[in-house]
Order: C-alpha cells, then structure tokens, then sequence
C-alpha cells in the first residue's frame, strides 16, 4: 500500500488556483522530490500534506487514512526556520522529544546528538537570534529527525546553507534514510540536489501547479551511498549519468520556468 496518496486534490486561495489534479502516490519508504518554479505551490502541497491546511478539492491519505490535521507521525522542516525564540538549540531539538514521551534523562542525550550531526556541537545553549540563518535551519532539522517521525517532510531545508554543509547534509540525509526506512517528501530549487537525493523528481507546472512529469531517477551501482561526503559523492555528483539526470530535469523545468515568467509578465501589464 502506498504511504501517501493525493486524490484529485485541488487548493484555492479566494479565486486564486494553486494547486489543481494533482495525483500522486509516494510508496512507503521512498524518497520524493519536488521541484517547480517559484510560486507553483509546493510549500501548499506539504502544507496539505502536514495538515496544516485542508484541500478545497480531493483529498490526501496518509497509510490508508485521510489526513486531517498535524501529527508526530510527519516531521516538517519549514522553508522559513520555525524555532522556539525563547527555548536554546538543545531545547528546541528537546521540544519534540518531549511531544513523543521519550523520558527526560533520554531527551537531552538524544538532542545533542542530532544537533552534533547537523555540525551544531557547541552550539546547543545559544537561543536562535544568537544563531545565523543556516545554522537556524539545521536546528529545526535536528528536531525534526530527533523524534524518529515516519514521514519527513521537508521545505528546502538546504536553501540555506554554504555548499559544503549542504552536500554533507545531503549524504547524511541519504544514510539516515537509507537506514531508517523513512519516507521522504523534499522539496527544493537545486536540480542537482534532486538528482542526488531523489528516487523519483516530481516536476511540477506553474499557475495552476500541477504534476507534469515524475522522473524516476536509478544510478546503476550507487557510489555515492553509504559513505561519509567525499570522493564517493563526489563521484555520483561528478558521473555521466548524473548529467544525464541533471539535463533532463533542467529541460522539464525551464519550460516551465519560461512560462511562469510569461504569465507574471502578462498579469503586470493588466
Ligand atoms: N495563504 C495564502 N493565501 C493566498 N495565496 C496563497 C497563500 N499561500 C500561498 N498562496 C499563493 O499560492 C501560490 C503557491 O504558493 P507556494 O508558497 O505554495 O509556492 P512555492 O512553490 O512554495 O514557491 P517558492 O518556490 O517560492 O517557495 C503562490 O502564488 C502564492 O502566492
Ligand atoms: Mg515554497
């Protein structure tokens, strides 16, 4: 059975359409990614996906089941870092160990851990305005892998953050992924990001978003899995078939960046 699956969903704004037909299944334990102009409604999608908003149209099911509000069962990183003001880094990553029950003497344990593993050792009794932008971001990602949800559901996480720390997240996220079974639903604006981390990219159209086209994306013998950032990824990253992959997706989406542009365009002179 599919984990997730979008039926016929659609999302208004007043007259405005941002998402519409979207159909879309994710199997259990895959890991998706979207990519789509600007504005063509992917934070929406993980919006409805998270429960924070309902679909006007359609609906979404999550294990079989409609999804009807929030849950621990999905963790959301947020395009904009979503921390506590008031609460450290080590508290913020302890806030949802606290929600899942996992017991005090345990809480504080696990937090430094995840946040030793988005690099942030050192850092866990600073409060987030004593924190840069990236930094910020890695918290909440700490967070959200801390508490072990099935469902990952991430907002550009990356966007952030300088390219090293990016590429070594990317294979950190790959490793826990691959160890923990999760399925992943990632959106991003880095068609090499997609290429590196999705096992199918799902190109979405603008105005009103829709699914134009899921690649499946299979590298033969992975190298770039299972192993510490370095000449592996590098490797991957650096191999004909990741151009190969890399190509395809730039064309599916500078079509459609061209025509959402247009449409800005013609919407201005109005
Ligand atoms: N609460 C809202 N009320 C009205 N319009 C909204 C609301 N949320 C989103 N929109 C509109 O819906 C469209 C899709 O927005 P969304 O944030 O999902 O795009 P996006 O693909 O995530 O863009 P980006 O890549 O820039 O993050 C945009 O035109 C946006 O203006
Ligand atoms: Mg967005």
């Amino acid at each position: 059975m599919a984990k997730i699956v979008f039926e016929g969903v659609r999302k208004t704004f007043g007259d405005f359409t941002a998402l519409d037909g979207i159909d879309l299944e994710v199997g259990s334990g895959e890991f998706l990614v979207v990519v789509g102009p600007s504005g063509c409604g992917k934070s929406t999608l993980l919006d409805l996906l998270g429960g924070l908003s309902t679909p006007t149209d359609g609906r979404i099911l999550l294990d079989g089941r409609p999804v009807t509000g929030p849950g621990l069962d999905r963790g959301i990183v947020f395009q904009q870092y979503a921390l506590l003001p008031w609460r450290t880094a080590l508290g913020n990553v302890e806030f949802g160990l606290e929600a899942t029950g996992v017991p005090r003497r345990q809480r504080s344990a696990r937090a430094r851990e995840y946040l030793d593993l988005v690099g942030l050792g050192g850092f866990e009794d600073r409060h987030p305005h004593q924190l840069s932008g990236g930094m910020r971001q890695r918290v909440a990602i700490a967070r959200s892998l801390a508490y072990d949800p099935d469902v990952l559901l991430m907002d550009e996480p990356f966007a952030a953050l300088d390219a090293q720390t990016r590429e070594s997240l990317q294979d950190e996220l790959r490793r826990i992924w691959q160890r923990t079974g999760k399925t992943v639903v990632f959106i991003t604006h880095g068609i090499e990001e997609a290429v590196y981390l999705g096992q199918k990219v799902a190109v979405m159209t603008s105005r009103p978003g829709r699914i134009k086209e899921i690649v499946p994306v299979a590298f033969g013998a992975r190298p770039g899995t299972g192993t510490a950032a370095g000449p592996q990824g590098e490797e991957l990253r650096s191999s004909p078939e990741f151009a190969r992959y890399r190509h395809e997706l730039w064309t599916l989406l500078h079509d459609e960046v061209a025509r959402a542009r247009q449409l800005e365009k013609e919407e201005a002179s109005v």
